[in-house]
């Protein structure tokens, strides 16, 4: 179902809704899928689901895990088809029209929160994931799979370059954002990281992992300290 209660005021994006899926189904096939089928197929207990997009991660909640999911996402052409594939899902998914900086959720209400290809685009990603730490139980998880800048180098100066214009035709997507550094940084401690580098793709450094809330947030100590 979609909460109009609380819908955001968005005009979404059409095109890019419309033309997601399909642009994505190669690399869907060869690496996201058995990333999204690892990962959201660990997820437990009440789960949400941060920017849903058309819903590619439903197929892949186990319902024997899952208590529930709520997926919110704030574009209506998205939500049209996300609602698709939540009705076909195993697992029981809500979706709303939400967005992650402002969640209308009380602390410690889910056991996972499952982010896919989403902080790159929200507008304020910081705020996102204090929201989302706020709205974990404290020994919840964070699992998530985000394209983030590249280490350095030539890839990182192309992704620099390239972000202002890629914003524009990928629906505010950001190709360089240090998104491993703001998880730390919004009070969780990565548990688990997989880093996977793409020669030739403009979103050259995919990363998937596991975060869970540092007791007290702000960065790790170093090592010695
Ligand atoms: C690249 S799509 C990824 C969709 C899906 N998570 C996936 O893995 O395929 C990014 C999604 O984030 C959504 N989004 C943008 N800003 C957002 C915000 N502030 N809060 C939540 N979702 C947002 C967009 O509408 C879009 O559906």
């Amino acid at each position: 179902m979609v909460n109009g209660a609380t819908e955001p005021a968005t005009h979404g994006h059409r095109l890019f809704a419309a033309t997601y899926d399909w642009l994505n189904r190669s690399v869907e096939r060869r690496v996201l899928g058995p990333m999204r089928s690892a990962l959201v197929g660990g997820a437990t207990g009440r789960v949400l689901e941060i920017g849903a997009g058309t819903g590619a991660n439903f197929p892949y909640y186990e319902p024997a895990r899952v208590t529930s999911v709520v997926a919110i996402e704030p574009d209506p052409y998205m939500i049209r088809r996300a609602l698709k594939r939540a009705t076909a899902a195993r697992a029981n998914v809500e979706v709303r029209q939400l967005s992650a900086e402002r969640l209308p959720f009380p602390d410690a209400t889910f056991d996972t929160v499952l982010a896919t290809l989403v902080l790159c685009t929200v507008a304020d990603p910081d705020r996102a994931l204090r929201e989302m730490r706020r709205v974990l139980v404290p020994d919840g998880s964070l699992r998530f799979i985000e394209h983030v800048r590249a280490p350095g180098g030539l890839a990182a100066l192309i992704q620099d370059t390239l972000t202002p214009l890629w914003r524009r035709v990928g629906a505010g997507c950001h190709l360089n954002r240090r998104t491993v550094e703001a998880i730390e940084a919004a009070g969780f401690e990565i548990v688990e990281l997989e880093v996977r580098h793409f020669r030739y793709s403009p979103t050259h450094t995919l990363v998937a992992g596991i975060a869970r809330s540092r007791l007290t947030p702000g960065p790790s100590p170093s090592p010695g300290s």
